[in-house]
């Protein structure tokens, strides 16, 4: 069925240095975690190190952003997906909260990188999720229809394969309020349900949804023990390469 994914989000946190520091002491942890997929979605300077640091073993490095072009060209402080692969990433997160609050991402701009990571040859991280106020306003399914209308469901069934979506109730990340595992469940249900209305039952079944928002070692097994809830995407919590591993072997 499907694998779960592991990954962590290290947002604007670590040098090279301290990458190097944390793959040393974090690869002995999980190196015998094979139930899982584990990924570290570094900044963009630290990504030589990590992939150096994880060269050998069963973890992944991922980018946190990508341009939607996948030419060279004049965009300055931008990265493109070419570059990402060929430094050694195998993902990117795209359309993180954060990118959306702080950065003017909107679910076209999510596409259109997402399309970038496919011709990339690189695996899309999907961020969806509602604000507090969505919740509150009961629109929490419209917002989650609409990102993911917008921002994936344009893509081909063939393309579609490769994504994996993570929902990050945007009230969770970095509160400590993680979602109870029911409001998660419950989420994740209606986002299959929109998969497979839009791609069909074999794209509902394989597609993983990531759950991401104060994910912590104490939380990590309720989470995982719903039945739509295939991995999670931790901020904090991975900065620690103990914390991370004990998430991982959750
Ligand atoms: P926290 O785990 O720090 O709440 O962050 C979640 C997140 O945004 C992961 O992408």
């Amino acid at each position: 069925m499907r694998k779960p994914l592991m990954a962590g989000n290290w947002k604007m946190f670590k040098t090279p240095e301290q990458t190097t520091a944390f793959f040393e002491k974090f690869l002995p942890l999980v190196e015998k975690s094979a139930h899982c997929e584990i990924l570290v979605c570094a900044p963009f300077v630290d990504l030589p190190a990590a992939v150096i640091a994880a060269a050998g073993s069963s973890v992944g490095v991922g980018g946190q952003n990508l341009h939607w072009s996948t030419g060279d060209g004049a965009f300055t402080g931008e990265v493109s997906g070419p570059m990402l692969k060929a430094v050694g990433c195998r993902s990117v997160i795209i359309g993180h909260s954060e990118r959306r609050q702080f950065f003017g991402e909107t679910d076209a701009t999510v596409l259109q990188r997402t399309k970038a990571a496919l011709a990339s040859g690189l695996q899309p991280v999907v961020c969806v999720g509602e604000m507090l106020a969505d919740r509150e306003a009961g629109k929490t399914n419209l917002v989650l229809e609409t990102q993911l209308r917008g921002g994936v469901f344009s893509l081909t069934p063939e393309e579609f394969t490769a994504v994996v979506i993570a929902y990050e109730p945007v009230w969770a990340i970095g509160t400590g309020k993680t979602a109870t595992p029911e409001i998660a469940a419950d989420a994740h249900k209606f986002i299959r349900e929109q998969i497979r209305a839009h791609y069909g039952d074999a794209a509902a079944s394989s597609t993983r949804i990531l759950y991401g928002g104060s994910v912590k070692p104490d939380n990590v097994k309720s989470l995982m023990a719903q039945p739509d809830i295939d991995g999670a995407l931790v901020g904090g919590a991975s900065l620690d390469p103990i914390s991370f591993a004990s998430i991982v072997n959750f």
